[in-house]
């Protein structure tokens, strides 16, 4: 209405005559005066709600009187009992008060899986919640841990098939060069071991086993470790100058001997005094040093040091 007006104010090629442009003026206020009590004689946007939408296209403005009707959302039913899904624009230009008369629809109960359970996370099986699945001890999942209950056409579905639980099983793991597995068999259970053992040797040294020699099946087709190594591990004779082997004498230094050593007098240990054989066939740590010398801090902590821990730790109690 306005805008045709507004089109008529200035035809083209036509100069504008303060006439003109007060009779315009004129007119507008007029138009104004009869429209305004109209707009502000009717109700607001309707309210919006979570579970429900309006029904129909909204109208830019209501009169009173006028009904406006709701339906459930997507996923959402009626509630029982009913509530009235409806509101009147009121005389004083209001919505008549309306709550959510929709709840959420209900995905079908699923039932704990064969050697399983099944977790209704949110607390009922409403559209919108998550049912969760867990195995039994010593059964694995296949399929999807997490179902959704979702939309589906009018309806609310879960989004996926149910998981299955299935009894974990372990292959024989794999053979080992110079080595055995004692209880070989096609198939482990659940918690069910398998122990290596390494061969006898035809040459002058031992096979050492390095890893584990005893594996657990812990999951399906899974072991709790990697197969162990059987192999010649043998340290060379460790020698100290200025000092002597104090413990782990033997002729042979094979996998995981251990050796300790003490200075003679007069000279002071570099190192750990305690040796073991590693898997490399090397020493771990490496073989001490006695010389004169004193050992710096930078060398294994010596008994004075262990006397100014000593002193911090009194100083430091609360007690005292
Ligand atoms: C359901 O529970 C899960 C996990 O606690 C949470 O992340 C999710 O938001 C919940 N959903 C609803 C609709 O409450
Ligand atoms: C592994 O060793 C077992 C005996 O310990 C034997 O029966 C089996 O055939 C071997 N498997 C392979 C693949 O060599
Ligand atoms: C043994 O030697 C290999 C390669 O020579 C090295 O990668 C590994 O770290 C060594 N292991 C130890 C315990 O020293």
């Amino acid at each position: 209405m306005i805008a045709a007006y507004v089109s008529h104010k200035a035809p083209p090629g036509r100069p504008e005559s303060p006439l003109f442009t007060w009779c315009f003026a004129g007119m507008i206020f007029v138009a104004l005066v009869l429209l305004l009590p109209i707009f502000s004689d009717a109700c607001g946007d309707p309210p919006r709600f979570e579970t429900m939408r309006l029904q129909g296209a909204p109208k830019p403005n209501y009169s009173p009187g006028e009904t406006i009707h709701y339906e459930c959302r997507l996923g959402f039913q009626p509630m029982a009992p009913p509530l009235p899904p409806s509101a009147v624009c009121q005389d004083d230009n209001t919505w008549s008060p309306l709550q959510e008369a929709c709840t959420r629809k209900l995905c079908p109960n699923l039932g704990d899986p064969v050697n399983g359970q099944v977790n209704y996370v949110n607390g009922s099986t409403m559209f919108g919640s998550q049912a969760h699945y867990f195995c039994n001890e010593g059964f694995y999942m296949i399929g999807s841990r997490i179902l959704y209950c979702e939309i589906s056409g009018n309806n609310v579905i879960w989004g996926d098939n149910p998981p299955l639980c299935e009894r974990i099983l372990c292959a024989t793991p794999r053979n080992i060069t110079n080595g055995r597995i004692t209880n070989y068999k096609d198939e482990y259970e659940y918690n069910e071991i398998v122990t290596y053992s390494c061969n006898p040797s035809d040459g002058p040294d031992e096979y050492s086993l390095v890893g584990e020699s005893v594996l657990v099946c812990v999951d399906s087709d899974r072991w709790s470790s990697d197969s162990p190594q059987c192999k010649v591990v043998k340290c060379e004779y460790p020698v100290v100058e200025h000092g002597k082997m104090v413990s782990g004498f033997r002729k042979k230094f094979y996998y995981k001997s251990q050796v300790a050593f003490e200075c003679n007098q007069g000279f002071y240990l570099h190192g750990s005094n305690t040796i073991v054989c590693g898997a490399n066939s090397t020493w771990e740590p490496k073989i001490p040093m006695c010389t004169k010398a004193y050992p710096s801090p930078s060398d294994e902590l010596q008994p004075e040091h262990f006397e100014d821990l000593g002193i911090i730790l009194v100083i430091n109690n609360p007690a005292l």
